[in-house]
């Protein structure tokens, strides 16, 4: 009966919520469209496809498919050149150290993240070797709220989904974990993430005792 993690990429292990919204506000920009950092939160966990449709609703854009492609590829285009200056410092808070706790434990590890650039990222801070498998934007047809990307991972870790933990710091992925039915932790701001089973600010928060707690199931 042992217990998975699975762990969210942007937001929880680093901080690329930042690149992401800066190159969707870069396009925003050019399409005269108002895209500010609250209506960032509705874009956190969200497939790229799905949050250019929804930046589009916003500015009642209809687009071809050409320029729907075309936008898509502008987007990432801005994305990546950002994400490739990236190194270990900014890895955020004590991730490495939650990271390394459970490793030594040997406990099954996955990646469940929306993104289609998570295996690159994850090279550039250094943390691929800790997990025993990654499920991205590449291995899911549903995107978060849809709990498919958890689901996966528990399968490939060989974990009941009621065994696994997950860390998301997104409204699309806490859903995505409680439809799973799963043991959801939300990481940022306890008012945004009321969905959630347990609240953290940071990794910071989360000590050896509350791990130990959660690889026994021994929560309320
Ligand atoms: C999620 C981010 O992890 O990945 C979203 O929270 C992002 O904001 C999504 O849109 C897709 O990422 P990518 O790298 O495939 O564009
Ligand atoms: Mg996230």
């Amino acid at each position: 009966n042992k217990t998975g993690f699975i762990f969210d990429l942007d937001g929880v292990i680093v901080d690329t919520a930042k690149y992401h919204f800066l190159a969707w506000k870069k396009l925003a920009d050019e399409l005269g469209i108002d895209f500010t950092e609250k209506d960032n939160e509705r874009f956190k966990g969200v497939s790229r496809k799905r949050c250019l449709e929804i930046l589009l609703e916003m500015g009642g854009i209809k687009a071809t498919e050409e320029q729907f492609s075309a936008w898509l590829v502008e987007k990432n285009e801005d994305y990546l050149a950002y994400i490739d200056a990236m190194d270990e410092s900014e890895i955020l808070p004590d991730v490495p150290k939650v990271l390394k706790y459970l490793k030594n434990l040997k406990i099954p590890m996955a990646l469940g993240s929306a993104s289609k650039n998570a295996r690159s990222i994850l090279e550039k801070v250094n943390l691929l070797s800790y997990f025993d498998t990654l499920v991205d934007g590449n291995s899911v047809t549903k995107a978060k709220p849809d709990p498919e990307v958890f689901q996966i991972a528990a399968e490939r870790l060989g974990v009941k989904p009621e065994n696994c933990v997950v860390f998301e710091d997104a409204l699309a992925g806490i859903e995505a974990a409680n439809r799973a039915g799963m043991i959801s932790i939300g990481i940022g701001e306890a008012n945004v993430l009321t969905a959630a089973r347990f609240n953290f600010v940071d990794f910071t928060e989360i000590d050896s005792e509350f791990l130990n707690n959660l690889i026994h199931r021994n929560i309320k």
